[in-house]
This record gives C-alpha cells, sequence and structure tokens, in this order.
C-alpha cells in the first residue's frame, strides 16, 4: 500500500514513469527507471506473434510475472489479466487471487470502465488493488489501432467511466490512444493519476513497451518512439562471438577447463 500511496501522491507534482517487462532480466534494468512495472498482455503479441492479446493465457502471464518479480525490488509491480479471466465477478476473484497469491505482484490491471464495475469493485474490497485501462482496449479491439474520445458519445463515456473506477477505488488509470483534450480533462477531473499511451504529454504519467522503445520489437504504432536500437548492439556481439569461434580466437586457455 506505501507505494502505491506514493504513486498517487505524484499528481501534479512529478511524472510517474512505467514500462513493461515480461522477465528478470530485463525487469531487473526497468526497476531502476520507474515507478511501475507492468507485467502486461501485450506479451502475446511482441513475444509470441498473436495477432491479438486475447490468446494471452493465465498460465501464460502467471509464469512471466513469476520471472520479473525476481527483477522488481523497488518499484510497484502490476499484472495485466488476461482476456476473459474476468468475465464474471467469480471467475474475476478467483483468477486475481491466483495471480496475486503465485506472481506476488502487488496490483493487478483490468480493462474497462462501467461493464466491469462490478467485478473491480468486489477486487478492491478483497484488498486487491486495481489500475484501471481505458480508452483503447487491446482485448475488445477489431481491427486496426484507432483513437478515442472522437465522437461525443465516446467522450461521454470516458468521461463517465473514469470518474466511476476512481470512485470505485482504482489507484490509477492507464488512458490508451485517447485524443489530447479529452486525456487533459480527464486528468484534470481526477483525484488519481492517469498514465498515458498515446494520450498526450497532459497525463500523470506515460507507459510504453519497454521491447518497441529499445526497438528490440518493431512496430508502426504512432505513439512508439524508438529511443535505442538495441539490435545494432546485440549484432555486434553476437558477430564478434561467430567471428572469434571461426578463427579459433575463442575459446582461449582463459575461457576453458
Ligand atoms: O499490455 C500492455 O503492455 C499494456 C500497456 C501497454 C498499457 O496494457
Amino acid at each position: 500500500m506505501k507505494k502505491i500511496k506514493e504513486i498517487i501522491k505524484k499528481k501534479n507534482k512529478s511524472k510517474i514513469i512505467c514500462l513493461t517487462a515480461y522477465s528478470k532480466n530485463i525487469a531487473e534494468e526497468v526497476d531502476k527507471h520507474v515507478d511501475i512495472v507492468l507485467v502486461g498482455d501485450s506479451l502475446g503479441s511482441v513475444l509470441y506473434n498473436y495477432p491479438t492479446t486475447k490468446k494471452v493465457t493465465l498460465t501464460e502471464m502467471i509464469n512471466h510475472s513469476k520471472s520479473v518479480r525476481l527483477g522488481v525490488k523497488k518499484s510497484l509491480m502490476v499484472v495485466d489479466m488476461p482476456f476473459k479471466t474476468y468475465a464474471t465477478n467469480k471467475i474475476a476473484l478467483k483468477n486475481a487471487k491466483k495471480i496475486m497469491k503465485e506472481t506476488k505482484c502487488d496490483a493487478i490491471k483490468l480493462e474497462g470502465g462501467k461493464k466491469i464495475i462490478k467485478q473491480i469493485k468486489l477486487l478492491i474490497k478483497n484488498k486487491i488493488p486495481v489500475l484501471g485501462h481505458l480508452g483503447l482496449l487491446p482485448q475488445s479491439m477489431k481491427g486496426k489501432f484507432k483513437s478515442k474520445g472522437k465522437t461525443s458519445r465516446e467522450i461521454k463515456q470516458l468521461m463517465s467511466d473514469a470518474l466511476l473506477l476512481q470512485n470505485t477505488g482504482v489507484f490509477a488509470i492507464v488512458l490508451e490512444c485517447v485524443k489530447t483534450p479529452i486525456a487533459k480533462q480527464i486528468t484534470k477531473n481526477l483525484k488519481i493519476p492517469t498514465i498515458g499511451i498515446g494520450s498526450s504529454v497532459y497525463c500523470d504519467g506515460q507507459v510504453l513497451v519497454t521491447d518497441d522503445l529499445i526497438g528490440l520489437n518493431h512496430t508502426k504504432i504512432k505513439f512508439v518512439k524508438k529511443f535505442l536500437n538495441v539490435k545494432k548492439y546485440i549484432n555486434i556481439g553476437l558477430r564478434k562471438f561467430a567471428s572469434d569461434v571461426k578463427s579459433k580466437k575463442y575459446p582461449s586457455k582463459k575461457y576453458s577447463y
């Protein structure tokens, strides 16, 4: 709870940094730079080439999260509940408890507002901290990435869902692909922080998929900025290894028993 309180306190003071991790070694590095490490179900497309996140299973999420747990020391660790694992109150509580127990994460994230509010209420009642997710919802998405908050109906829905989530007790809300003025207004309306992804600088924090920003995963999504081309460095090392093996420079005596 202490970490969650610290994150909420950051609103209007300093930006909240959130990045994904799917395994221990990346989690260890991510943990040094963020407030929240998210085991996102984006791992379905990033690691397994699934066409959507709908194919991601609870077992996959739990296994990756167990590995991430080994690398996260200081940040808040949040795990995505995959598609259909929170379809009813009973299913949601059973699966959320399983995720919390087996991964030892600090909180979970569910996609949606009013439609899943009963499940969120029940989890919070059972002392399971919840991170909300509004705007573009990959688990319900059909077709391409489209921004949200374009029509007055969408705007009304987003505004009321954000307030409903806050009043139900989520500690922050991810806003994905929400139009700038709407993300700005929601952020202003709420006491809890918003964490944007493709939703403008006006959000209280930002989240990205780590593999995208370091250039390990190739994607053409508008909000992804490639901050590093890590593949270039990986290839330097791998090329050197192959060349040293071929020239018998490796393994020298130093590296042999
Ligand atoms: O699955 C994921 O990684 C996410 C973030 C990108 C917000 O939900």
